[in-house]
Formats: C-alpha cells, structure tokens, sequence
C-alpha cells in the first residue's frame, strides 16, 4: 500500500436562506454551485503552487440534489470552470450528507492503491436554488416502490429526529442546552477567527446592489437562549422536541480537499497535514436513520485499531441536536472533546459538502491544540453514515 497524505481542506462561508418575504436575499444565493466548487479548486490551486496543475487527475465531488444547476456531474463542470486543465476528470457522488466525507475516502483509498498519485475530493449544496427535497417531489414518479415501504417505514429526516430523541431518552432541556451551546461555540470560534484558515471569502451583492465579501458563516445566532427558543413551533412532530434552533441549517456551501501520495508530496514539496486511518459506512434502519453515527464510529475505531479514549476531537454532524446528543449519552463521551467549535445546527449543514467542512475544521483544529487523532461522523438520509479518523501529521 502507498502513503496517501492529505495537503488541505477549504471551504466556502456558509450563505443564509433568502427569506423573499422579508426582502432578504441569502449571501451566496445568487452564485451558481459549479461557480462555488470551481472558485474553491482554484483557491486550492493557488496555495499550492508547487503542485503542477496536470498531476491532479481527478475531483470527486459529492452533491444531494442531483438536478438542475447541480444536475449531470457537476464535478466535471466544477473541473471545467476551474483553472484545472480538462485533462482533469471529475465524477460526482451522492451518499446524502456523508457525500463528500465519502469522496475524501474514496480518493484516499485509490491512491493507497496506487490508481490515483493527486486528487481532490469535495461537494457543495446550493439549498437556496435547488431547496432540499425538490429532487422527489413529484409523489408519483418516487424512488421509493411500494416493496421498500411494506419493508420500512419511510419518514423524514425530522421526525427521524423526534425518534432517535425518544430512543436515547434525550431530554428537551439536553436538547436546548446543547443548541444554545453550539450557537456559542461557533460564535466564540468565529470571533477567535479559529476558521479563517480554512473559509475562502466569496464576493456576492447584497439585495441593495452593494459589492461585499462573505468570509464568516452567516447563520450564526449569537444571542441565542434556551427561553427564546423552547417556544418555538416543533415541525416535524405534534408536541416534539425538535425546534428550528435544534435543527441544522438550510444554507448554501462547497467544500474541497486536496489528496496525494507520499511520493508527490516529495516530489513536489508538498506538507503533508494529516492521513485517513481508517474510514466506515454503516446503514441502520431507515425509520431511525440518523443513529448509523454509533455503530460507524465503533467500526471506523475497530478497524483502525484504536480506542475512543485515543481520540482527541470528535465532529459529529448537528443534523439535529438528538443526533450528537443520543452518540455522546451511547458511547460516554463528554462534550469538552465534541464539536468544540460548535457545528450545523448554529452554522448550517449544506448536505453534499458537509463532510469536507467537518474535516477542514477538525485538522485545523488538531494542529491548533498541537492533537493527534480527530473523529468525523455524519448521518446521512436513508439509513445511512459516513466516519473517518484522521491522524495529524505533526
Ligand atoms: C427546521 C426547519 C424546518 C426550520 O425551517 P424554517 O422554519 O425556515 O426555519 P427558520 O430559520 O425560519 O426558523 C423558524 C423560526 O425560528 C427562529 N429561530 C431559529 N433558530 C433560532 C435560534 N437559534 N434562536 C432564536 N430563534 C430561532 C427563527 O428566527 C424563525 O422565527 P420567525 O418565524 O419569527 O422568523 C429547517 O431548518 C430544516 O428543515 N432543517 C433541517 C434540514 C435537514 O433536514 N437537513 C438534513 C439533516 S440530515
């Protein structure tokens, strides 16, 4: 097996949902997803100028909704757009909001076995122009046939939500708490400026005409407490414990990783930061769907030969506030080591790019606090999760 090093991880600020009926146009809303992904890949270009252009070979590249402005490959419009040559490929893949946790792995991979010396692995979610859903709305042309539903029983993600609360024994109190607490995390994180290493500020006019630049994420609600938001309206359930505030955000994003072997890494005076050790998928069943970040987590550990205890970061995706809430009651792990720069639930979960967001932060967050291993998990629609253990590279 070859060495395959991971050289970085970027990613745009996550943009705001427009809200037409109070006049306000999201940050990002009215840049086109290729434009986001490309402006990435060349921002990726530039801080590694000494990685030729023509040795990368291919972007793997993760969107959810797979229609529209984010329809046929976008990973090859992405290449195209960009300053990469077209000798380039690129292939697009969707396994939900594992997507491009996913695609780092399957780039990892094919170069430990030699198919791949560089390559870049990201995605982005556009959920202001393609809004989450808009891919199976049509109630008579669906996926799903009527053998899956006399199996399963199909719901959505929310109320999936509501089930893993149930099944954990998650309190509302626990469930408000926490989501004040990512909103204060990420708030203090972003003012400690822990993420500018990894956010590329982008360009986009305001609603008035006005020329700014988005270099924090949007979504941030720094005010927020657990009196404001205990009143709000539960959406996914009749008397739930899942608000708004204890949900991920709707928001606009890409991400993007680079990836090469040890020997281009030499070659081309490449640092490398940090390795995959070991990565697992895991489907659970469907109707729970968002608690595959357990058993993930205990494979992805088992098949690196390492103990939770080893581990010095953990992400877990804030799909909603019952997710991180049900793996860390599970497997006994205190929140001093969790999300400790808050996660989507105060700045947002753009599906297809999550993953790679998640690993940006966490290998900046390694190399901050001078840590070795970090932890990511994602739960993904379907049944389904991503997990990946990251080594730093001192
Ligand atoms: C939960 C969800 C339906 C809410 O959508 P929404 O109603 O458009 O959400 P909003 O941001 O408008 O919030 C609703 C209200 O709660 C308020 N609110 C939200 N978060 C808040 C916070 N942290 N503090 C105070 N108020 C808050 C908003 O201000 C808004 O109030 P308003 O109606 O007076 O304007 C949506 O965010 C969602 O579906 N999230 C999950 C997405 C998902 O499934 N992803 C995949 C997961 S695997």
């Amino acid at each position: 097996m070859k060495e395959s090093y991971l050289i970085d991880a970027i990613r745009t600020p996550r943009g705001r949902l427009s809200r037409p009926k109070k006049g306000f146009v999201g940050e990002l809303a009215d840049i086109h997803p290729t434009t986001l992904g490309a402006t990435l890949v060349d921002a990726m270009i530039d801080r590694h100028p000494t990685l030729p252009t023509e040795k990368i070979e291919d972007l793997i590249f993760a969107v959810n909704a797979t229609i529209k402005e984010q329809a046929v490959n976008i990973a090859r419009w992405v290449v195209l757009a960009s300053k990469l040559p077209c000798t380039v490929s690129g292939v697009q893949i969707n396994r939900a909001c594992a997507g491009s946790l996913q695609a780092s792995a399957f780039v990892n991979a094919s170069i430990k076995v030699g198919d791949y010396d560089a390559a870049m692995a990201g995605g982005v979610e556009h959920m202001n122009k393609i809004p989450i859903g808009s891919d199976r709305n049509d109630p008579d042309r669906l996926p799903i046939t009527p053998e899956i539903l006399a199996k399963y029983n199909i719901v959505p993600q929310g109320l999936s939500a509501e089930i893993i609360a149930e099944k954990y024994a998650i309190s509302q109190e626990e469930i408000n708490e926490f989501s004040v607490r990512s909103q204060q995390k990420a708030h203090a994180a972003t003012e400690a400026g822990k993420f500018k290493n990894e956010i590329i500020p982008i360009a986009y006019r305001d609603s008035e005409g006005n020329q700014r630049v988005l270099d924090r994420d949007a979504n941030i609600k720094a005010d927020t407490t657990v009196e404001k938001i205990n009143g709000l309206p539960r959406p996914f359930k009749e008397n739930g414990l899942i608000h708004a505030a204890a949900s991920s955000g709707i928001c606009d994003a890409a991400s993007l990783s680079l990836w090469v072997s040890e020997q281009i890494a030499k070659e081309c005076g490449l640092k490398p930061r940090a390795r995959m050790v070991s990565y697992a998928n895991c489907g659970v069943n469907p109707t729970e769907m968002l608690d595959g970040v357990i058993p993930g987590t205990l494979l992805a550990l088992k098949r690196a030969g390492l103990t939770l205890e080893q581990m010095d970061r953990f992400e877990i995706n804030e799909a909603f506030a019952s997710v991180p809430l049900a793996w860390m009651k599970t497997l006994n792990i205190p929140e001093e080591k969790v999300n400790v720069n808050g996660g989507a639930i105060a700045m947002g979960h753009p599906l297809g790019a999550t993953g790679v967001i998640l690993l940006a932060t966490m290998i900046n967050e390694l190399e901050r606090e001078d840590l070795r291993y970090g932890l990511i998990t994602v739960c993904a629609a379907q049944g389904l999760s991503g997990t990946a253990i990251i080594e730093r590279i001192p």
